[in-house]
Formats: C-alpha cells, sequence, structure tokens
C-alpha cells in the first residue's frame, strides 16, 4: 500500500499557509500582493515558499480592505477575489510537487473545471469554505484539502482560519485537532443529540419548504437543538470531535465534504448518503454523526432536496 504521509505534509504546510490568522506582517523583497481582509484578520501567504523567489516574504494588506464580492449560481452564493487567489496558490504549490496529480477546487469548477473524480491522485480543495462568514468577519472560516486514491478519500486537513487550528484525519492513522487525538461522541439518544446543518445556495420557496420542514421534523424528535455556524467544513469538525451528534446538508459540494469525512470517519464516526447508501462524494448531500443510531434517526427525518450533482455540471 502507498504511502501518503509526505503528501498529508505538505497539505498541512500548504493550509496553515493559506489561511494563518495574522496581524498585518511586512512585506519584503520585490514580489508583493495585497489581498482581502477582515476587520482584524487577514489573510497571507508566503509567497517566496510558494513560487520559490528564494526568499521569505509574507503577503499581508491593510485592515478595513473593502472586500471584492461577487455571486456565482445564486444571489447567496458568494465568492471574493480571496477565494481565487487562495485557490490558485494551493493549487499552483501542489501542481509543482506533484505535476501527474490531478486537482478539484472549488473556484476551478465555478470557472467550468471539470469536476471529476477518477482513480488517480485527486486532491479536492476549498480554499475559503464560509466564504459569506468571510465576508461578514463572521468567524467560522476554514481552509479544507482532501486527497483521494483510486476514489478513495487517503486524508483531510482542515485550517479554522480566526481560531488558528489544525484538523487532520489520514485512514487508518486517526484524526487529530492541533496533535490532540479526536473521537466522536457516543450517544445515540436523538432526545440528547445537538444536530448541525448548513442552508446551501437555493433560497426558492418550494426549495425552503422542504428545508425548513426537515429543521422542524430534527427539533420536533425531539432533540437539544439545531446549529448553523455557515462552514460545512467546520461544522463536520464539530461532529468530529464530539461537539455534535449529527449533520446533514442538501446542497454541499465534494469539496465541503472530502477532508471532513476522513476525519470523521478516523475520529470514530459514519458519514454516509442522506438515503442510507455509502457516500458519494459527487452527490451533494450528506448525513454523519458520531454513532449510526444518529445518521439513522437522521435520515429517517429528511425529505430529499434535489441540486443535482457535482459530476453532471
Ligand atoms: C459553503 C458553506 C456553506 C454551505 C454551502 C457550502 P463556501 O461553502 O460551507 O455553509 O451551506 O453548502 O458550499 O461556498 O463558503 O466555500
Amino acid at each position: 500500500m502507498e504511502d501518503w504521509s509526505e503528501c498529508l505534509d505538505v497539505a498541512v504546510q500548504v493550509a496553515r499557509r493559506a489561511g494563518q490568522p495574522s496581524s498585518v506582517r511586512s512585506c519584503s523583497g520585490s514580489q508583493s500582493a495585497a489581498l482581502v481582509s477582515g476587520s482584524s484578520w487577514v489573510f497571507h501567504f508566503e509567497v517566496s515558499h510558494i513560487f520559490n523567489v528564494g526568499r521569505f516574504q509574507v503577503v499581508s494588506c491593510a485592515v478595513n480592505q473593502e472586500k471584492q464580492v461577487s455571486s456565482k449560481s445564486t444571489p447567496t452564493d458568494l465568492v471574493t477575489e480571496t477565494d481565487h487567489q487562495v485557490e490558485e496558490l494551493i493549487i499552483s504549490t501542489l501542481r509543482q510537487k506533484y505535476p501527474t496529480h490531478r486537482f478539484i477546487g472549488e473556484e476551478s469548477a465555478a470557472a467550468g473545471g471539470r469536476c471529476e473524480l477518477s482513480d488517480a491522485p485527486t486532491w479536492i480543495i476549498d480554499p475559503i469554505d464560509g466564504t459569506c462568514n468571510f465576508v461578514h468577519s463572521f468567524p467560522m472560516v476554514a481552509v479544507s484539502i482532501g486527497f483521494a486514491v483510486r476514489r478513495e478519500l487517503e486524508f483531510g486537513v482542515i485550517y479554522h482560519c480566526f481560531e488558528g487550528t489544525l484538523f487532520t484525519g489520514r485512514r487508518g492513522h486517526g484524526a487529530f485537532c492541533d496533535g490532540v487525538r479526536l473521537h466522536v461522541s457516543r450517544e445515540s439518544e436523538m432526545s440528547k443529540a445537538l444536530i448541525l446543518t448548513e442552508i446551501g445556495a437555493k433560497r426558492d420557496p418550494a426549495t425552503l419548504d422542504v428545508f425548513l420542514g426537515n429543521m422542524r421534523r430534527i427539533l420536533s424528535a425531539p432533540t437539544h437543538g439545531v446549529r448553523i455556524v455557515g462552514s460545512s467544513t467546520l461544522a463536520l469538525c464539530q461532529v468530529a470531535s464530539g461537539a455534535a451528534e449529527g449533520y446533514y446538508q442538501y446542497g454541499l459540494h465534494c469539496w465541503d465534504i472530502a477532508a471532513a469525512a476522513v476525519i470523521i470517519r478516523e475520529a470514530g464516526g459514519c458519514v454516509m448518503d442522506t438515503t442510507g447508501a455509502p457516500l458519494d462524494l459527487m452527490s451533494r448531500r450528506v448525513v454523519a454523526a458520531g454513532t449510526p443510531e444518529i445518521a439513522e434517526s437522521v435520515l429517517k427525518l429528511l425529505q430529499p432536496i434535489d441540486y443535482g450533482r457535482d459530476d453532471n455540471d
């Protein structure tokens, strides 16, 4: 069996570099670029390392800079210049090191790039998960990098940009947050569960009726509560760390689930299709839970919302 640990190490370095919380740092050398920032936090990149400029350099920007926001599939599906820049930096770094590997990235896909999982080693990247949060400086934003070989997820890395915490999971080797082993909640009763979900980009009345109907049934199961944090990857990390018992969503993408699926499984949890079938990374729907009992209880209460498939666009 191939050992992908070197790739995991590289993914960790790239994710940290791409999304490190930082005060403004000084630039040196000839290459610099201003990137979009939050009011008390900035993305910065160690560009010299990524592009081999030859000397250490930090690219940063002034606080309070205006964000350049636009929309994609719907008016609520947001993207900023930073999403594009972060994705380009992550992919160019990885491609330089692994020229034969394939890449699926959120912004490349939005620009018409193919979203296809083959047998080849494939990196699945969400440069900024929680773009709407990023736009509002709501502190739940992550960089997510998953890696699959022969269509099987090998490892996942999720960097919480505001907290500076790093979640990792590698198939057969456990899941960790900053080196501390993660364990899911062993709760099996819905009446004692905290369930997470995300809203998705569709806001037409019919979709919202189904979405709210699903939430109503989950709440009156009963459960302790339902939470929406605005970042699929960080919500899924809460299931991996035992802070929540379950998660469901229609409308997420393969880059929202790839890294998190390995982390949850390695923390002892389960990740599956909303029908109860094995997870289909391209299906845009998921149920994840600490225990099979919670997963089963959640999926029984759901009415589907059709978002199509990532590989059918
Ligand atoms: C989105 C966020 C959001 C979820 C969407 C995701 P993005 O990712 O995680 O909470 O509802 O389904 O696509 O666009 O911010 O990377």
